[in-house]
């Protein structure tokens, strides 16, 4: 089969393929008003707010169904995704001494993040949606244990419903051992937009129970803006909570560690000493864009869906098995990737690794973007080398700290999470751009079939 010129396919950028007239026009707004700065300017439209209220409208929303006026969601716009994650597992009060416990397969700033905040990463171990197994939680928690941390990654939820209720019943005990309560922070940055069954809520619930997007089961959701994203502003990143007085906490330490007073709200960066700020604000070009970005959601959305599907259908025709869905009955999943496992194998684990590289290289000439999970670089945590070799920030935190000494039991070499291990060197991904035309669909599946029948029969 020959291999075309050009790729087949764009790559992983589902948002910025979308950029048009509407994301120009927003940008020169701000331009010609000369007001780049959220809080004030020459002639400040409040991009930024506007972009964090139709945020809370969007996550507030059943698929397909209207942005209600009002939620119970507040939203804190920020400029990256790691930003959101630090300043949340701040407001979180996460520090030296504490535990959090997240998933080996996500992305190095989810444990950056936790590090960045002195405190100790505790790897879980993942299920068949290759996010973090609910039921690996129990035996990962200890005394410190502050915040779990769920990553759904490349677009497909967690069986976050559940996860949420094991953490519930775990602080129903802790209550009455007179332990404090586990929080949990969903770092949703590939996942705008998935949805899933449950309640929301890590101490009471919050919420009925029932289909919610991914971000706001938690006690704080994070999502980022970066240019592989659902949307993107370039750079960006949103946190979101039902708590008000977390929401406080945030907006003050995204800012200078001011929380504003609503009595006084004249003073950008509030009045009241909460803590020291991050200096994380997002700029009016950034939210400008992405309002219009999300306005344009629910068609990337359906468009990556649509494609997945084909693909799915063609990978468990040639004899894969598609990465398991949280729900089947709620396919919530965003579609951004189609991940698929390889036909069980007499191999060794050399053997599998071998295998699996020599699928992604066959699959690369066409333009597919493909990923053999066991080399997709810092997004499994035994690439992570400042990780796998517990690199301190400064002055050995956390790592050579005293008050996290007992961190000498974990352990972020590969084996330490047998099941994700067993996932990662037998899974491969392509990317599922959000507008593939059926001809693209139809040269996909043609690359596919030729790849498995012809190329590799056998894998
Ligand atoms: C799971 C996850 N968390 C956090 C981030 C960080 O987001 P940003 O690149 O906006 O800092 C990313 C970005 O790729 C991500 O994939």
């Amino acid at each position: 089969m020959p291999v075309p010129e050009r790729p087949l396919l764009p790559g992983e950028f589902p948002g910025a393929i979308w950029y048009g007239e509407e994301e120009i026009e927003a940008a020169m707004r701000v331009l010609r008003n000369q007001s780049p700065f959220r809080y004030y300017g020459p002639g400040c439209s409040f991009e930024v707010r506007q972009f964090e209220v139709d945020f809370a409208r969007f996550l507030a929303s059943t698929p397909g169904g209207p942005w209600p006026e009002k939620s119970g969601i507040q939203v804190t716009a920020v400029n990256s995704g790691t930003g959101a994650l630090e300043v949340a597992l701040d407001a979180l009060g996460v520090g030296c001494g504490d535990e959090v416990l997240v998933q080996g397969f996500m992305w190095i700033s989810s444990i950056s993040a936790i590090v960045r905040n002195r405190a100790i990463p505790v790897l879980v171990d993942s299920d068949d949606t290759l996010n973090m197994d609910p039921a690996a939680i129990r035996a990962k928690v200890t005394p410190r244990t502050k915040v779990v941390m769920p990553v759904p990654m490349l677009g497909g939820c967690a069986r976050i419903g559940v996860l949420m209720s094991v953490v519930r019943d775990i602080n129903a005990e802790r209550r009455e051992q007179g332990l404090p309560s586990i929080r949990v922070l969903e770092d949703c940055a590939q996942s705008l937009g998935a949805h899933a069954w449950g309640i929301p809520g890590s101490i009471t619930p919050l919420a009925d129970e029932g289909i919610h997007r991914v971000g706001t089961f938690g006690d704080i959701g994070i999502f980022s803006l970066q240019i592989n994203k659902n949307i993107t502003a370039g750079e960006g990143g949103m946190i979101v909570t039902r708590d008000p007085e977390l929401h406080r906490r945030i907006d003050a330490l995204h800012n200078a560690g001011y929380a504003h007073d609503l009595e006084n709200p004249c003073n950008w960066y509030g009045d009241i000493p909460v803590g020291w700020g991050h200096g994380r604000r997002m700029t009016e070009l950034q939210g400008a864009i992405a309002r219009v970005q999300l306005a344009k959601l629910d068609r990337i959305l359906d468009g990556m869906r649509r494609s997945h599907a084909r693909l799915e259908d063609c990978v468990r025709k040639l004899g894969m098995t598609p990465r398991a869905r949280a729900d089947a009955d709620n396919p919530g999943d965003t579609g951004y990737y189609c991940l698929f496992q390889l036909p069980p194998a007499d191999l060794d684990e050399a053997g599998k690794i071998a295998r699996g590289r020599a699928v992604a290289r066959a699959l690369e000439p066409w333009g597919l973007h493909p990923w053999f999970l066991h080399d997709f670089e810092v997004h499994v945590y035994y690439n992570i080398v400042p990780l796998v070799e517990k690199w301190p920030i400064s002055n050995g935190c956390p790592w050579a700290c005293d008050r996290n000494s007992f961190h000498t039991a974990c352990r972020y070499e590969r084996g330490a999470l047998p099941r994700l291990d067993e996932a990662l060197i037998t899974t491969v991904g392509i990317n599922v751009p959000s507008r593939m035309t059926s001809q693209q669909e139809q040269q996909v599946e043609d690359v596919l079939t030729y790849v498995f029948k012809e190329a590799l029969p056998g894998v």
